[in-house]
């Protein structure tokens, strides 16, 4: 008897705990800082525009062969990446032969208004091809290459295995939206996580649905505790940052060495400001903006101006409402998070983790004008749709044209409203990932005071 009231008492307060976890997941959560280095931030930039963090690419000079030379040069970068678009790199590959990789401006820089901003999300990216037939391509003329020449094809060989390996699965129906979370999964299904070698046999397999994301601005880290949308990088955010470099690494050798230059670009990442907004702002109308912003929107964005204050909170399904599937892949499908918790990127004396959450971070909303489409997966053109769900469409297009095609009024993209699903230009938000739905904190906002939070913002 004594034995089974001990049993029922264990039960029951399993059950309280349960429960207890269940409820504590009802209300925001506070997010520890954890250290960082520290690094130097000139030293870092010119690594983020001139390093070989990828130390394979595609020989310089057939890249240039097939790109043409592009003569904007925005970074004013000098000797061979004069000659190359901004989100190329020229570097050395261990042997010797200058190839062309991609570097982290890919996704992380925009050309706005005829103006590069480093650090803004590309919200122009075009994942809707599969390149993996220009990789065979490649792979096919390299290797027939004969004598001094044949080096060429060793500088190439691990971007184009990765390339031509990923290239069919990272496949997605809609421009402008971003696969970065799915490449990484992928690559790491690849790799050995202790020694990161390569392996054309993945280890685990993923789910074939590609989960689309926005790309956070870089000057929002500096407020930051975690990163990513979810949340779910915390430790040392340097080792996040050098992620790119398992497109191509060969050994952890390689990823210590690359590892040693991202506390500086870190520290670069940390020192970028938001930039302003370029048209005349409406004094009174945001004064008014800003007391609703402080009623409203403070408690979880924080505050602007005179006085700043940020909660680093993560917010749960329960409140936020909007797209699950990007955290629910988390549980569903562990294998990335199990991956990384168990890899050279979490061990020595400045680890990293990843820590799922079923919900996201309110972020920072510093030079939010610039940053639409809104929401973690770019589903909201601009800032009033993002305030007044009723208005938000269900499939919109916007131009992708090179001259932005940005409405300064209400931020945001113009847009058209479609009737159905149609080009990969038209956003669709019935696919599973790119719903539009949640965040109503604007909804019993009046239409005056609406407004006014915008010309605050
Ligand atoms: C293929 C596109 C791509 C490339 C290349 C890329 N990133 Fe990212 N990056 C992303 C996306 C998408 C996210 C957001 C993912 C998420 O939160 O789920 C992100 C997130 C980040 C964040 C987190 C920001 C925050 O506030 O949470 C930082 C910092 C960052 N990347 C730095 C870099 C650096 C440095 C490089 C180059 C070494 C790089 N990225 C290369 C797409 C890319
Ligand atoms: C309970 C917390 C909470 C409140 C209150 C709140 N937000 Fe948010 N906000 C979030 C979270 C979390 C996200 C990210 C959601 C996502 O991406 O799925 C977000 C996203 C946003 C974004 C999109 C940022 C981007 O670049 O995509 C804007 C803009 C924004 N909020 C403005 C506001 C305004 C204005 C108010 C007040 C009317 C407000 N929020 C109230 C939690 C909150």
């Amino acid at each position: 008897m004594k034995k089974l009231s001990i049993l029922l008492a264990m039960v029951i307060t399993g059950f309280a705990f349960v429960s207890l976890t269940n409820r504590l997941n009802e209300n925001p959560e506070f997010i520890a800082p954890s250290k960082q280095r520290t690094g130097d931030v000139a030293k870092g930039y010119q690594y983020l525009i001139t390093g070989d963090y990828l130390k394979s690419g595609i020989p310089f000079n057939l890249f240039v062969l097939g790109t043409g030379k592009d003569t904007t040069n925005f970074l004013q970068r000098d000797g061979y990446n004069k000659s190359l678009n901004y989100s190329f790199t020229a570097v050395k590959a261990p042997n010797g032969v200058l190839v062309a990789a991609p570097n982290c401006l890919q996704c992380h820089g925009q050309v706005f208004d005829g103006k590069l901003i480093v650090g803004l999300g590309n919200s122009l990216s075009d994942f809707t091809l599969n390149r993996q037939g220009t990789a065979l391509f490649a792979e096919k003329f390299l290797q027939n290459l004969k004598g001094e020449e044949a080096k060429k094809y060793d500088a190439a060989k691990n971007f184009i295995q990765a390339i031509k390996t990923v290239s069919p699965e990272l496949i997605t129906t809609t421009k402008g939206v971003n696969l970065a979370d799915a490449l990484a999964a992928l690559l790491v299904s690849h790799r050995d996580p202790q020694t990161l070698r390569w392996s054309d046999k993945s280890s685990f397999t993923l789910p074939t649905e590609m989960i689309p994301t926005d790309v956070p601005a870089w000057w929002l880290l500096k407020k930051k505790n975690a990163m990513f949308y979810n949340g779910f990088g915390r430790g040392d955010f340097g080792r996040f940052l050098m992620g790119s470099n398992l497109l191509t690494v060969s050994d952890t050798a390689e990823a210590a060495e690359v590892d040693s230059h991202f506390n500086d670009v870190l520290a670069f990442i940390n020192s970028i400001e938001a930039p302003k907004y370029p048209k005349p702002i409406d004094a009174a109308m945001a004064a008014q903006g800003k007391a609703v912003f402080s009623a409203t929107c403070k408690k979880c964005h924080g505050s602007y101006g005179d006085s700043t204050s940020y909660p680093n909170l993560l917010i749960p399904e329960s409140i936020i409402k909007t797209d699950s599937a990007l955290y629910t892949a988390n549980y569903s499908n562990p294998q990335m998070v199990i991956w990384f918790n168990n890899s050279w990127f979490s061990s020595g004396d400045h680890p990293a983790k990843l820590v799922p959450y079923r919900g996201y971070i309110a972020p920072p909303l510093d030079g939010v004008w610039i940053t639409a489409p809104y929401l973690h997966n770019g589903s909201v053109p601009d800032l009033e749709t993002l305030l007044n769900s009723k208005k938000r469409p269900k499939y919109w297009q916007r131009s992708f044209s090179s001259t932005v095609d940005y409405n300064y009024e209400i931020p945001g993209y113009k847009y058209q409203t479609k009737d159905a699903p149609g080009t990969s230009e038209v956003y669709n938000t019935t696919q599973k990932g790119y719903s539009n739905e949640g965040h109503y904190f604007g909804d019993k906002l009046s239409e005056t005071q609406r407004r006014s939070v915008i010309e605050y913002l």
